[in-house]
């Protein structure tokens, strides 16, 4: 659930209106804009969680690879999902000696040619039922996928879910899922989403630091509910994406912290215990369903949805704050030629803003000798910074604002940097374009 929100026209949509009132002729249709994601309901999402918490009871108190709880639960996911339309199929594979297995859900229709994916591990850990690590993200990634069926959404791109066998015994069931996919089939996919404990008790927002329009559209979403972000630091690659990311499909997720320590300025923004770890339960008996931040698990189960509403358009706009980077070291010779470093922007639609940001860090023991222009894809060059021969401070640390409206968005971005005066030299250390 989230608090109804008032919604503004934009000043162009305004306009749009406008002339469509006066000017536009009747057969002209009004352009198709996707619905915007529904609210997933906190008491679906936590109905799951009290069937995955009976599995367990039921199955000596786990849902742990090789264990008979961890089929339970797949039979469990899969059967509301084959009873919503899904396409589902069971991947099998074998580790430490026992059978494993990976769900896979595909939502008929969309772009075979460009697949959203969206995924979380169903198995727990031998200690426990696994209601937070990772009942949370499975259950919200269900109920997506359920919501999906119930709004018939015909996204343009294909939409798959997947529950992941055997990552507590190191990534096991997702990295057999990416290694047995053809390259041809890997190259179709848009992006994997991840989700692994998002209902810590104590919980903290944390943003994968991956694909920059992923990682913008869960922080858009939770800046829309005004509730601050931060990036996930518990360990890059401890979680299923890590395989996707190696592969190089493009990865985003949301985590509320695990072992780690919630901070005094943590606990003053997010509320919860300071001092205290985000979840006291991880990875032992008392991961039950009482281990469950409500607040946590229902904004989540939310951004999940907002995401993949918001992920599978056919093209996706960069939401306001994208940020495109390069942080690679590139040489300046001296009183030499030019040299650039780029910035991919990829798979979007429309023109650069007109308030393009462009932060550049260049390093140079005196900066008057720097020509600096950004580059947009189609060679266009945007003069940021002249060269001066009594400008002999060190370096250029600066943001520049460029009116990029005319430029497409998608493609190659440059910086090029060139040093025109002898003796002092330098490297660009990094730079990054907001969209
Ligand atoms: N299942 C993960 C694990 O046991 C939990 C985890 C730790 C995690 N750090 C993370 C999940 C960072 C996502 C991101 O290791
Ligand atoms: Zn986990
Ligand atoms: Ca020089």
């Amino acid at each position: 659930m989230r608090p109804a929100r008032l919604r503004s026209l934009s000043a162009a949509a305004v306009a749009v209106a406008a002339l469509l009132a006066t000017a536009a002729p009747a057969v002209q249709a009004a352009p198709a804009r996707a619905a915007a994601a529904p609210d997933i309901p906190l008491a679906n999402v936590k109905a799951h969680l009290t069937q995955l918490q009976s599995i367990a009871t039921a199955n000596g108190g786990n849902r742990a690879h090789g264990r008979t709880g961890y089929k339970a639960s797949v039979d469990y996911v899969r059967a509301k999902l084959d009873a919503a339309g899904y396409t589902t199929t069971l991947q099998q594979f074998t580790s430490g000696g026992a059978t494993g297995y990976n769900l896979i859900a595909d939502w008929p229709g969309g772009d075979p040619n460009q697949v959203l994916m969206a995924g979380s591990h169903l198995d727990s850990v031998t200690s426990g039922a696994g209601i937070n690590d990772n009942g949370s993200g499975s259950a919200a990634v269900l109920e997506t996928a359920l919501a999906v069926s119930r709004a018939q959404l015909a996204p343009d791109k294909h939409l798959r879910f997947a529950w992941w066998g055997a990552e507590e015994l190191g990534l096991v069931g997702s990295k057999y899922y990416v290694n047995n996919l053809a390259s041809t089939e890997r190259a179709k996919l848009s992006g994997y989403l991840n989700f692994d404990m998002i209902g810590s008790p104590n919980a903290g927002y944390f943003v994968y630091d991956d694909d920059p329009v992923i990682e913008q559209t869960f922080k858009s979403y939770f800046a829309g509910l005004s509730v601050p972000t931060e990036i996930e630091t518990e360990g890059d690659g401890r979680s299923d994406h890590a395989p996707f990311k190696s592969a190089g499909v493009p990865v985003g997720g949301l985590f509320t912290g695990a072992s780690n320590t919630k901070s005094s300025a943590q606990a003053q923004k997010w509320g919860g215990t300071a001092g205290q770890a985000f979840d006291r339960c991880y990875h032992s008996s008392c991961d039950t369903t009482t281990n469950i931040n409500d607040t946590a698990l229902d904004r989540n189960s939310d951004a999940v949805a907002h995401a993949v509403w918001t992920l599978s358009a056919g093209t996706v706009t960069p939401p306001t704050g994208t940020v495109f980077s390069n942080a690679t070291d590139v040489a300046v010779p001296d009183n030499g030629a030019a040299v650039t470093s780029s910035v991919a922007v990829t798979g979007r639609t429309g023109n650069a803003p007109a308030t393009l940001k462009a932060a550049v860090d260049i390093k140079h023991t005196y900066r008057g000798d720097l020509v600096v222009d950004l580059l947009a894809p189609d060679g266009t060059a945007y003069r940021l910074k002249n060269s001066s021969s009594s400008d002999s401070a060190d370096n250029v640390i600066a943001t520049y604002t460029v009116n990029a409206s005319a430029e497409t968005a998608n493609g190659t971005w440059k910086l090029q940097v060139r040093d025109v005066a002898a003796q002092d030299t330098g490297y660009i250390d990094s730079w990054q374009l907001t969209f």
